[in-house]
């Protein structure tokens, strides 16, 4: 069975899904945390792989940059392969002064300036959180970690450009980051009565960039992510 987007046949995924943005990180994660990875789907190079953990099956696929490419994705994955959990495991930007390079945040929400959760339910600024379930096993699993953070982020579509004082008023008001998928792969997972969470690790500080890492600690902290991840997968 094929989709416009995913060529693999029923059965080939497992119920949750790891969802890096990049392709090849799907694959390097697969090859890492996988028994047995076989690939699944490879249509436009976004690879997707199954295999288990400790027995249990799980898959790892890219999910593309941006909010579009992310629900292309998880709309295929959750109505047509019948998975019915998505982690999202990333990259943000810091924005709040709390998070700094190489921490970890747990996103139970996501703002955006995106339309495509605006368009969902005519008049409604529609409320993109992550399943509660999902966020409550990654909690758990990072028992009291002070560089892991819990709470909002926003999921933009630029990547390049912000409103003047956005970036700051969001600051303020507890932001902890920025992606740009987490948003729309929430709305999917209301759309299709499933689940999400989204998990980054922060690789660069908006509002102060005199926190930056070697790549040995942004490896070893995105290993908490994985495992933040792992955990909500697999609970
Ligand atoms: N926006 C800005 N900076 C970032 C992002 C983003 O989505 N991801 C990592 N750094």
């Amino acid at each position: 069975m094929s989709t416009p987007h995913i060529a693999a046949e029923p059965g080939d995924f497992a119920p949750a899904v790891l969802m890096p943005g990049d392709p090849k990180r799907a694959q390097r994660i697969a090859e890492t945390i996988l028994d047995s990875p076989r690939l699944v789907t490879d249509v436009r190079g976004m690879l997707g792989f199954t295999g288990t953990v400790d027995g249990q099956p799980l898959s790892v696929m890219g999910s593309g940059m941006g909010q579009p490419s992310a629900t292309i994705y998880v709309t295929e994955l959750m109505k047509f392969f019948d998975v019915h959990r998505v982690i999202r495991v990333g990259t943000c930007g810091g924005i709040s002064p709390k998070v700094h390079v190489g921490d970890t945040i747990v996103a139970i929400g996501a703002h955006t300036d995106s339309a495509m959760n605006q368009l969902r339910i005519p008049g409604v600024n529609f409320s993109a959180v992550a399943s509660f379930n999902l966020a409550r096993a990654a909690v758990e699993a990072a028992t009291e970690d002070d560089t892991v953070h819990v709470g909002t982020i926003i999921s933009r579509d630029h990547f390049y450009f912000a409103p003047d004082g956005q970036t700051q008023r969001l600051a303020d008001y507890g932001v902890l980051g920025v992606d740009m998928e987490a948003a729309a792969m929430y709305g999917v997972a209301a759309e299709c009565g499933r689940e999400a969470l989204t998990v980054l690790t922060c690789s660069d500080h908006l509002l102060d960039s005199s926190s930056d890492m070697t790549a040995q600690e942004r490896e070893t902290q995105f290993e908490t992510t994985l495992r933040l991840a792992v955990a909500a997968a697999l609970s």
